[in-house]
């Protein structure tokens, strides 16, 4: 019988962005950040040890461009790396299998006994296309991380038990997941998570549930990649003040998550977007994710921030539009998103990553 682990996590989007790196080798963040975690926008992994397959030095992983053999209830599209990204991949398996051995026995877990020489083959996918514009690194590497640990345990079931119950595995294995991609150590808890320096952890919310939506302004790849932005930034006039100003907002805003404080959440959420794609447009090799959809779509959107119960409402290192509002008006909220005239995904609030 083949030994297979199949994870899911799913991607995050952040109100207060991770955008500066202290660290770039260990994706140590300039500021502290503070993202919902999303349930069915999600990537699957699928890590199969094959036994005895040569020596322990040769090549021990490989990754295989098919679908994940387990369905997630949405179609699962299997990106494109290319050599670089797949040459992430297998190192970000090869650090989370270094590490998981170090840590799995700090939380109870009995260590598998890794044959000597076993392979692990990989395949892995998404439930939102390459070229939609949601990022796939925070997902994918959550899943990576999730998957990759589960194969180090001796059985899957105290795995599990732990994964489930100790906050501590979580946010440990966090730490591996954002060597691998800064924004993935927010993917693995949820709904809210706030992340600073090293530390990763949920915070207390006493907001109802919420409905997101994703304007699809634009499905053309980015010319200026995530990684690129967070050294770009630090020439913008604006740079100064920002880690102070961001570490000030995501206070702000887990305590007003904290007392259900909606208008509060969508008022710093609309403010740090807007402040991080300011440094964008003003670094000193300016660039912007920009596209005409995108301002045409938060002009439609700015008066609603003055409403009772105002959407949140953001933007990443892309064109597209996030808008999250509570999930008892998502169907009235629903046409007024399609009005814009955008394709929209849909998605709504989950717990972060688990195995399948
Ligand atoms: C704009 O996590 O993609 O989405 O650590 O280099 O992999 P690396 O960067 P990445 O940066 C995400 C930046 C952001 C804001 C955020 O998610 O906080």
């Amino acid at each position: 019988m083949p030994l297979v682990f199949f994870a899911k996590a799913p991607s995050n989007i952040a109100l207060i962005k991770y955008m500066g790196k202290k660290d770039a080798a260990r994706n140590l963040p300039e500021n502290a950040s503070v993202s919902m975690t999303l349930d069915a926008l999600c990537s699957v992994v699928e890590l199969e040890v094959v036994p005895g397959q040569g020596l322990a030095s040769q090549g021990s992983a490989e990754w295989r461009p098919e679908a994940p053999a387990r369905s997630v209830g949405r179609a699962i599209q299997v990106p494109d790396l290319g050599e670089a990204g797949i040459g992430k991949v297998l190192r970000h398996l090869e650090r989370t299998r270094a590490a998981a051995r170090e840590l799995l026995p700090r939380f109870g877990i009995a260590l598998r006994d890794c044959e000597a020489g076993e392979k692990w083959v990989l395949r892995s996918g998404n439930t939102f296309p390459q070229a939609s514009g949601i990022a796939s690194s925070a997902s994918s590497f959550a899943a990576l991380t999730l998957a990759g640990s589960a194969a180090c345990a001796a059985d899957r079931a105290s795995f599990e038990r732990a994964w489930a119950g100790e906050a501590g595995l979580r946010s440990a294995l966090a730490a591996v997941s954002r060597v691998g991609s800064g924004s993935s150590c927010r993917s693995l808890d949820g709904p809210w998570v706030r992340w600073q320096g090293e530390e990763v952890s949920t915070i207390r919310s006493s907001l109802p549930p919420l409905a997101h939506f994703v304007l699809l302004v634009s499905r053309e790849a980015k010319q200026v990649s995530s990684s690129q932005a967070h050294a770009l930034v630090k020439g913008s006039p604006l740079w100064p003040g920002r880690p102070l100003r961001a570490d000030a907002r995501a206070e702000r805003i887990a305590e007003a998550i904290a007392r259900g404080a909606l208008g509060e959440v969508a008022r710093l959420a609309w403010q740090d977007a807007w402040e991080m794609h300011s440094l964008f447009h003003t670094a000193e090799e300016p660039f912007s994710y920009w596209e005409p959809g995108s301002l045409r779509v938060l002009r439609a959107l700015a008066p609603a921030l003055r409403e009772d119960r105002p959407p949140i409402v953001t933007l990443d290192a892309g064109p597209n539009v996030h808008v999250s509002v509570e999930a008892s008006r998502a169907a009235e909220w629903e046409p007024r998103l399609s009005a814009l005239g955008f394709e929209l995904l849909r998605d709504g609030q989950g717990a972060g990553g688990r195995l399948i």
